[in-house]
Formats: C-alpha cells, sequence, structure tokens
C-alpha cells in the first residue's frame, strides 16, 4: 500500500472525515496581506477543497491534486470550478499564475523534489508572483500511513527556495500544537 493513500476512495474519504474540522483559514488571511484580491492563484494539493472554497471568495484560484479521487470529489463538490492534475514536483501547466498556495502538501516531496518543485514555481509565476506554503515543524523524516513525510525548519526552508525566490518569512504556527507548523511566503526576484 505504500503511496496508495490519498490515492484510493477510501483513502481519500478518510482524509476528508478526519480533516473535517480544520482549514487554512488563519494562513489565507496572511497571505491576503500580500496578495491582491482577484488575483490569479494556483492550489497545489486542493484534497478536500476546504482551502479553496475559501480561496474562491477572493482569488481567480485554480485547484489541483495528483489525486484523481481527490480531484472526483473536488469537482463534484464544485462543478463551476477549475481543478487540474498536477503533481507538486513537475506542475505540468502551461498557465502562469500571480500567486501560488498549498497547505500541507509539500512536505509529501524529497529534499531534492521540493528543489525541483521551487524551480518550477518559479517558472510559473507571473512577475512579482507570490507563493505561500505551509509545512510540518521538525527535524528528518518518516513513513507516515504508507506516504513519505518530510520535516521541515526555517534553515532548511530557506535553503530550498532562496535560490529561486525571495524569502519574505518564515513565520511559526499553530496547527494542532504550539509551533508546530511553519508557514513561508516568498516572491519572484
Ligand atoms: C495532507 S493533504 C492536505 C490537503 C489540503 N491542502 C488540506 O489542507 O486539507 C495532502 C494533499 O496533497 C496531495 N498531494 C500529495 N503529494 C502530492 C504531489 N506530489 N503532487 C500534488 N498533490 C499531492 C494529496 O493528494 C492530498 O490532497
Amino acid at each position: 500500500m505504500k503511496g496508495e493513500y490519498y490515492k484510493t476512495r477510501e483513502s481519500v474519504e478518510e482524509y476528508i472525515n478526519l480533516a473535517k474540522d480544520v482549514s487554512g483559514k488563519q494562513l489565507i488571511e496572511k497571505l491576503q496581506l500580500v496578495l491582491p484580491v482577484k488575483s490569479a492563484l494556483l492550489e497545489i494539493g486542493s484534497g478536500p477543497g476546504t482551502d479553496w472554497k475559501i480561496l474562491n471568495e477572493f482569488y481567480n484560484v485554480v485547484g489541483s491534486d495528483n489525486s484523481i479521487e481527490f480531484l472526483k470529489h473536488l469537482t463534484a463538490e464544485n462543478p463551476k470550478g477549475e481543478f487540474l492534475e498536477l503533481d507538486a514536483i513537475t506542475l505540468k501547466t502551461d498557465k502562469k499564475f500571480d500567486g501560488i498556495y498549498s497547505n500541507k502538501v509539500l512536505h509529501h516531496l524529497k529534499d531534492d523534489e521540493l528543489i525541483d518543485s521551487v524551480k518550477r514555481q518559479n517558472e510559473i509565476l507571473n512577475s512579482n508572483g507570490i507563493i505561500c506554503h505551509s509545512f510540518w515543524k521538525g527535524k528528518g523524516s518518516e513513513i507516515f500511513k504508507g506516504l513519505f513525510v518530510n520535516y521541515h525548519s526555517a534553515s532548511t526552508l530557506s535553503k530550498a527556495y532562496r535560490k529561486y525566490l525571495k524569502i519574505l518569512s518564515i513565520e511559526e504556527y499553530k496547527e494542532f500544537d504550539d509551533n508546530d507548523s511553519l508557514l513561508l511566503f516568498a516572491r519572484k526576484k
């Protein structure tokens, strides 16, 4: 079952149920301080679509995921929404965006995959574009429910992002426990 979580209907239903009371509202409030309303925004790893719905109130948001099961759910719940099948590492799209957002998605990438993703994010950003991503704070990596999970610090994130983008801030915040998460903002150079 390695790597299957998020890919089967059962696991997607389980995740939607587990995550039903969590949202990235506090992160999106911070995004609104730096990304003007109506901007073209890509969400990577939209999953259940809770954040997509909030983002959709303010932005021209395109949702995405690499899980067909999540994409089926997103399209069924939001028939007027635009959703792309995108892998966070390769981001194969011709579209360009003023902003790119993800909430607890990029921790599934290995260090070298994160660098490839950042390079590609830079390519699909319009000038002055903003990125906003959240991560689990910690050290090392583990396999959880068969999925690779990479923990980060301000220093590992800075190392991955600073070559391509100008880091604006890396802040700790609370998802479940005090300072268990990191929120990164960066701008196209
Ligand atoms: C922990 S869930 C977070 C979902 C949503 N952002 C939220 O806050 O509830 C991780 C999401 O990232 C997606 N994902 C994992 N690896 C991915 C990849 N390489 N490319 C695109 N999406 C990925 C999963 O399918 C899942 O929807």
